[in-house]
C-alpha cells in the first residue's frame, strides 16, 4: 500500500537540516571520525542482543568540569549524508558535519564544553534489527529506548572521558528532535540538567479529526505579513479547488502548472493540491538566509510581493510553486512521489514511530483556512497504522500525561528554551507562550523575528539575520545563567 500523501508532507516538515546537510554530503574534507557504540536493543532485557550505533564526539576546547551539549539526532540527523546516500550507506565518508554544520560547537568553544550527538536508532548506520517484516523489525523502536539509548551513551561519555564525569547536560535538536529534547529533559531530569528544544511541534499529536490545535499551522506568517496578500492567496487557492472539482481540465491544469504529467483521477488532483499547500508551507518554514540550506532564496515576502502585483489568481498558485522549484532548474512539477527528490531519506521508521509514539497530525486543513479543506490519511490515521503495523497511535492526551509535557509539567520544569520562529509554521503547533518569570533559571519561551524552522541552530555564517544572531546570543548566556558561568 503506497503512502502517498504522508510521503509528500512529512519528510519536508521535519527534516530540519535535510537541505543543509545535502549540500556538504561529498565534501573532500569531510574528516572528523565517527565511532560505534554498543547498545542493548530492548534497554530491559540483556536477552534480545546488542546493535552498533553511531556517534561523534568533539572535544578540541573542552576542559574538565565544563558541560557536555548533547545534540539528539532525528531522521536525518546529522550523520544525515548516511541517510542521503542510503543507497550505499557504507560509502558515506562526510561524518564532520556537527562540526560544520551545527551551531553547538561555537558555543562549547566559548565555554570550555564539548559536543557530542548520537544517531537515531534505525537510521544511518544505527539499525538495531536484521529482520525484514516491519512489525518484526521496529519491535524496539519505542519512545522508551530511544531515550535509554542517549542515558546509556551520556553514561558512557562520562565514565570515559577524564574530566566529563559531573559535567552537567544541556540536550538540544529540533523539530523531531525537538520533541525528543522535551521528553528526555522532562522524563530523565537528573540527566539532562538544560535542554533546548528548537521547532517543537508539541501540541499536533494524534489521529486525524482528534486534536483541535492541528489546524493551527496552516494560518501561520502569510496574515501577519500582508492581510491583503493572505485574503488574495486564499481566494486564489479556493478558486483552484474548485477548478480541481472538475475532471474535464486536467490538461489544461497541467498545462498551467507546469505539472510533469497529467493527472488523471480526484485521487490525483488532491495529490497536486498537497503539493501545493506543502510548498505554501514549506517557502517560509525553510527560508533561511544561509544559500546551503536555501538554495533558490524562497521568502514568504517574495511570495507576498508577488501576490500583491499578481493579476490573475492563477499567477499566485504558480508562484507558490516556482519559488522553490524555479522553471530554469526544475523543467516541470513532480507531483507524484515515484518522482520525488526525496525518494532516499528513510521513511519506513519514521513511519513506524508516528504509528507508536509521535502521531503528528500534519495533513489536515480545515475550514477558514488560507489553503482548501483537506484530510490526507497518514500513517498517523488509525486504520493505516493498525493494518500496517498492528499501531494504535496515542492522542494528544495520552502523549501528554504519559510523557509528562502538559503545560503544567512544563512550566515547573526549570532550564528550558522552547525556541521558536517567527518564519516556521511549526510555530502554530508549538506551545503557547509561558507567563514571564523572575526566576533566571525558570523555563521560557523565545520567538525569533523572521527565522526559519531551528534556524539559529544552524552554524553562523556572514548574511545571517540580526534576529537570528541575537537569539543565539540569547539562548547561549541563557545557559550560561543555568551553569552558574559568570
Ligand atoms: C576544503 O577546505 C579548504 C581549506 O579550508 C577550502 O579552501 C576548500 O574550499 C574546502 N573544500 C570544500 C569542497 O569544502
Ligand atoms: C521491555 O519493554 C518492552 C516494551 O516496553 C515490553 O514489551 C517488555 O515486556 C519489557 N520486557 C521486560 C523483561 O521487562
Ligand atoms: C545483523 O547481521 C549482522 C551480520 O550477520 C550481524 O553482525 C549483526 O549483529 C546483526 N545485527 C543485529 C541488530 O542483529
Ligand atoms: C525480546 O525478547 C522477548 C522474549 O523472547 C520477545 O518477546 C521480544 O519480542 C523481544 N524483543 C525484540 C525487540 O525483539
Ligand atoms: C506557470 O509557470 C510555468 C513555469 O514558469 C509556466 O510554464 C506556465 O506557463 C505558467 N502558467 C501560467 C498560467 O502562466
Ligand atoms: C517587497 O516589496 C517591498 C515594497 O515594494 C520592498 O521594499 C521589499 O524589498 C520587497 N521584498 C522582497 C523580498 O522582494
Ligand atoms: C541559576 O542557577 C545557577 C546554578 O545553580 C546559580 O548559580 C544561579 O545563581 C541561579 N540564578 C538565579 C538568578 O537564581
Amino acid at each position: 500500500m503506497r503512502l502517498l500523501s504522508a510521503e509528500l508532507w512529512f519528510p519536508a516538515l521535519l527534516a530540519l537540516q535535510a537541505n543543509v546537510v545535502k549540500a556538504q554530503a561529498n565534501s573532500p574534507n569531510c574528516t572528523t571520525k565517527t565511532e560505534f557504540f554498543t547498545q542493548l536493543v530492548e534497554h530491559n532485557s540483556t536477552a534480545n542482543g546488542t546493535f552498533q550505533q553511531q556517534y561523534q564526539i568533539l572535544k578540541p576546547h573542552f576542559k574538565p568540569g565544563g558541560p557536555i551539549f548533547y545534540y539528539q539526532q532525528t531522521e536525518t540527523g546529522t550523520f544525515a549524508c548516511l541517510v542521503y546516500i542510503s543507497e550505499s550507506p557504507q560509502s558515506c565518508t562526510c561524518p564532520d558535519l556537527l562540526q560544520e554544520r551545527t551551531n553547538y560547537p561555537a558555543w562549547a568553544d566559548e565555554i570550555g564544553g564539548m559536543v557530542i550527538s548520537l544517531e537515531h536508532r534505525f537510521f544511518g548506520l544505527s539499525d538495531a534489527s536484521n529482520a525484514t517484516d516491519p512489525i518484526e523489525k521496529y519491535k524496539s523502536l519505542t519512545l522508551e529506548n530511544v531515550m535509554l539509548d542517549a542515558v546509556t551513551f551520556i553514561s558512557h561519555i562520562k565514565h570515559t572521558i577524564p574530566g566529563a564525569k559531573d559535567s552537567k547536560v544541556i540536550v538540544s535538536g529540533g523539530s523531531y528532535g525537538g520533541f525528543l529534547t522535551t521528553v528526555l529533559k522532562m522524563n530523565y531530569p537528573e540527566v539532562f540538567y538544560g535542554a533546548v528544544p528548537y521547532a517543537p511541534p508539541l501540541r499536533s499529536i494524534g489521529a486525524n479529526y482528534q486534536n483541535p490545535r492541528r489546524y493551527d499551522w496552516f494560518n501561520w506568517v502569510y496574515w501577519d505579513l500582508s492581510a491583503a496578500a493572505a485574503s488574495k492567496m486564499r481566494d486564489a487557492f479556493t478558486w483552484l479547488a474548485q477548478r480541481f472539482e472538475n475532471l474535464g481540465e486536467v490538461e489544461d491544469i497541467a498545462k498551467d502548472l507546469n505539472l510533469c504529467t497529467v493527472p488523471k483521477t480526484a485521487a490525483d488532483l488532491r495529490l497536486v493540491m498537497g503539493v501545493i499547500a506543502t510548498n505554501a508551507e514549506l517557502i517560509p518554514l525553510l527560508s533561511y538566509s544561509s544559500p546551503d540550506a536555501n538554495p533558490y532564496g524562497a521568502t514568504p515576502q517574495k511570495l507576498v510581493n508577488i501576490t500583491l502585483r499578481a493579476k490573475e489568481p492563477i499567477d499566485i498558485v504558480n508562484a507558490t510553486l516556482t519559488l522553490r522549484n524555479p522553471p530554469n532548474l526544475v523543467p516541470c512539477i513532480a507531483w507524484d512521489t515515484d518522482q520525488s527528490a526525496e525518494a532516499s531519506l528513510q521513511k519506513a521508521p519514521f513511519n513506524y514511530l508516528t504509528c507508536n509514539y509521535f502521531p503528528l497530525i500534519v495533513n489536515e486543513i480545515a475550514e477558514g483556512n488560507i489553503l482548501p479543506p483537506t484530510s490526507a490519511q497518514t500513517e498517523t490515521d488509525p486504520m493505516t497504522c493498525e493494518t500496517l503495523y498492528g499501531l494504535v497511535p496515542p492522542t494528544q492526551a495520552e502523549v501528554e500525561a504519559k510523557w509528562h509535557i502538559s503545560r503544567a509539567d512544563l512550566i515547573q520544569a526549570p532550564r528550558i528554551i522552547f525556541a521558536y520562529a517567527e518564519n516556521d509554521p511549526t510555530s502554530g503547533v508549538g506551545i503557547h507562550p509561558f507567563p514571564p518569570s523572575p526566576d533566571r533559571n525558570a523555563s521560557r519561551w523565545m520567538m525569533t523575528s523572521l527565522a526559519a524552522h531551528g534556524e539559529e541552530s544552524i552554524a553562523s555564517f556572514a548574511g545571517d539575520k540580526p534576529s537570528v544572531v541575537h537569539a543565539r546570543r540569547v539562548q547561549l548566556e541563557t545557559i550560561k545563567e543555568w551553569l552558574g558561568l559568570y
